[in-house]
């Protein structure tokens, strides 16, 4: 092929993948669904429903109409596991979204996009190292203490170096939470300890899943750990995967459901969202659909 002709060609795929990412894969939202065996033998199935990352802005409704929707899958448990608003007017927006989730028994940890407004940069700077190097910001600036009240006033747990009790699909679950480690918000001394041995189940929540915080709630024997925060690397390579975690995860766990710390053999699990939108500054997503996750506990007599 004549260069007079690869030129134009190349600009044209280009185009063509950018409009892809930015208008169809940004909006073709997916449901994952897992089975994960962590529930004492006999017991269950205990549905939960895990979100993430959605960086609402007030007009996106095809997000928030997708978010509501998700009350038809009947979840005994909601966690979402922050980076929920991108808008100083978002909060309100995002409470209607979650709807009739909030009259579900559900849990909450905050990620640092719920504090801090989100700024230009090059979407381009995913590819380049974690987005924590450009973080500059110290004061808040959006309503972060509005969306924890909302979400505590439907009762939801506030999870934020924080443990908490709760009782869904009829099995009593302990749970632990930090704040996001990726801007050092963690205190995990807050939360150090043996998880319940009494408990059906333990649940560690957090917004990154940064191997140093995993590795604590592992090791106080939480056997399913919940984050989000990667976007699964939001620019990916077809077949390769996830390029960029943004944290320190390996790219292998920057999204879905894996054993944690060892691959192979656990011995918690470790199920990462890779979430529901994006920054507004880079509204695209290729090769990694924004989604939502299901969940399914079953005993672990049955895995
Ligand atoms: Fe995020």
């Amino acid at each position: 092929m004549r260069l007079r002709t690869l030129i134009p060609a190349t600009a044209a795929v280009g185009a063509a993948a950018v409009g892809y990412a930015a208008v169809v894969e940004r909006n073709w939202f997916a449901l994952r669904r897992y089975e994960v065996p962590v529930l004492p033998p006999g017991s269950g199935p205990l549905r939960l429903l895990h979100i993430s990352d959605a960086h609402l802005t007030p007009g996106r409704k095809r997000l928030m109409s997708w978010i509501r929707a998700l009350d038809d899958l009947d979840p005994h448990l909601v966690v979402n596991t922050g980076d929920s608003i991108a808008h100083p007017q978002s909060v309100g927006p995002f409470l209607d979204a979650l709807g009739p989730l909030l009259n579900r028994p559900g849990v909450f940890v905050l990620g640092s996009n719920d504090m801090f407004a989100p700024r230009p940069f090059n979407p381009a700077q995913y590819l380049l190292g974690p987005s924590s190097r450009r973080y500059k910001k110290t004061v808040a600036d959006l309503p972060w203490e509005e969306l924890r009240a909302g979400m505590a006033a439907a009762g939801w747990l506030d999870l934020n170096n924080q443990r908490g009790q709760l009782k869904a699909g009829g099995q009593d679950i302990a749970l632990a939470g930090v704040h996001d480690s990726h801007i050092k918000r963690d205190r995990y001394a807050q939360v150090a300890g043996p998880s319940d041995p009494a408990a059906d189940l333990r649940l560690g929540v957090m917004h990154s899943p940064e191997p140093r915080v995993l590795d604590q709630f592992a090791a106080d024997g939480y056997e399913l750990l919940l984050a989000g925060h990667t976007h699964g690397g939001q620019l990916c390579l077809p077949v390769y995967g996830t390029i960029v975690t943004n944290c320190g995860i390996d790219r292998e766990r920057a999204r879905g459901l894996h054993r944690y710390p060892d691959p192979e053999g656990g011995p918690a699990w470790l199920h990462v969202s890779a979430g529901l939108g994006t920054s507004p500054w880079a509204p695209a997503r290729f090769a990694c659909r924004p989604e939502a996750s299901l969940l399914t506990l079953i005993p672990r007599d049955s895995g």
